[in-house]
């Protein structure tokens, strides 16, 4: 073979056999795919059982005191957690209230129409409320 063509050949083959070797090294470091991540678990993990529990959740008692603005609360913020768990809250300004509310409307889904939301931010304000002074707001803002 003279020596241009065996120049030409090296030339050819050496993408392919660095091309092989870059897969060859390479698959090494691909994920796992998930039929072989499903084989390697159906291995470990003995088969999983499902059983039927009953759980008696505990039922809130906590009312919202009466007042004006209790009815809105009642009516918008209790079918998705209790009333204690909007009582045992920071203390919150009327504004921040106002925005924690408005959080629930815009962030969550509460169906309490804008019109109350003043109203409602007052009642709260006066039963789990604080002066605004210095300290940091205890509301994330989430509303904006
Ligand atoms: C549609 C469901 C829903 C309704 C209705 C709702 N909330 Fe919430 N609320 C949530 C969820 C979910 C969280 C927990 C949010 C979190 O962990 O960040 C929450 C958390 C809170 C918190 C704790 C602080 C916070 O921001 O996490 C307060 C206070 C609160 N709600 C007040 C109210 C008030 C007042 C109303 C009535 C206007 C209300 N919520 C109505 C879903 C709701």
């Amino acid at each position: 073979m003279n020596a241009k063509l065996s120049r030409v050949m090296v030339v050819w083959a050496a993408p392919f056999v660095l091309g092989g070797l870059a897969a060859a090294v390479g698959s090494h470091y691909l994920p796992e795919s998930i039929g072989e991540q499903a084989r390697r678990q159906a291995e470990l993990v003995p088969p999983v059982r499902f059983v039927a529990l009953n759980v008696t959740l505990p039922v809130s008692r906590t009312i919202f005191p009466p007042g004006a603005g209790a009815a809105i609360a009642s009516a918008n913020c209790v079918m998705c957690h209790s009333a204690g768990m909007v009582l045992r809250q920071p203390a919150m300004t009327v504004d921040e209230w106002s925005t924690e509310i408005n959080k629930m409307r815009s962030a969550f889904g509460a169906p309490i129409p804008a019109e109350q939301v003043d109203e409602l931010a007052r009642y709260l304000g006066v039963i789990n409320g604080r002066k605004s002074g210095p300290e940091p707001s205890a509301v994330d803002n989430q509303a904006s």
